[in-house]
């Protein structure tokens, strides 16, 4: 017997990063990240944020991505059981956190944008304004109870975020600095 092919044949475990993009686009049961410890889960968070260069964006994304794994936190601890009252309280304030902190960075950088002359600042402006709509409804449907809900609003953010920032903050950055 060749052990050699029998390691060959073993599926190859998944990367967390991988897990979670798999989940974040529907193909998988997200109950699976629960396996992962928070630390494990920020550590891939922040590996993933991309830098786009600009120093005073690039910290409120570091921001963002805190309260995004703030959220990850509330949302295993409540995963397969109704949330006790403190529990309630806490996802409360995550949210509430968390949307506040997504306004004032789209603000800031829709100011940042309009300052520096921009081209694309109307379409970008869409793009945020699309995405709170988004983050509202949700919002909304765990605030009546709706729990899977959470799942749903922490890969519309993981996902949008990086997306968002990896293809159109980073077309800023090219703007104020084509070199
Ligand atoms: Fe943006
Ligand atoms: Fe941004």
């Amino acid at each position: 017997m060749n052990n050699d092919n029998a390691s060959a044949n073993k599926p190859k475990e998944k990367s967390l990063l991988q897990l979670m993009d798999e989940v974040a686009v529907g193909v998988k049961d997200p109950g699976q990240l629960g396996e992962h410890t928070h630390a494990d889960i920020e550590e891939q968070i922040f590996s993933k944020l991309q830098r786009i260069g600009l120093q005073a964006i690039d910290r409120q994304h570091e921001m963002l991505v805190r309260h995004l794994c703030n959220l990850y936190k509330v949302m295993i601890g409540i995963r397969s059981r109704a949330p006790n009252k403190e529990e309630a309280a806490l996802l409360q304030v995550t949210l509430e956190g968390l949307q506040d902190y997504t306004v004032k960075h789209f603000q800031d950088e829709e100011s940042y944008m309009a300052y520096i002359g921009f081209p694309e600042v109307d379409g970008h402006i869409k793009i945020h304004q699309d995405f709170i709509e988004k983050f509202l409804t949700i919002k909304k449907a765990i605030q009546a109870r709706d729990l899977a809900g959470v799942d749903e609003l922490f890969f519309l953010v993981y996902r949008w975020l990086f997306d968002h920032i990896n293809r159109d903050d980073a077309k800023i950055a090219q703007f104020y600095n084509p070199n």
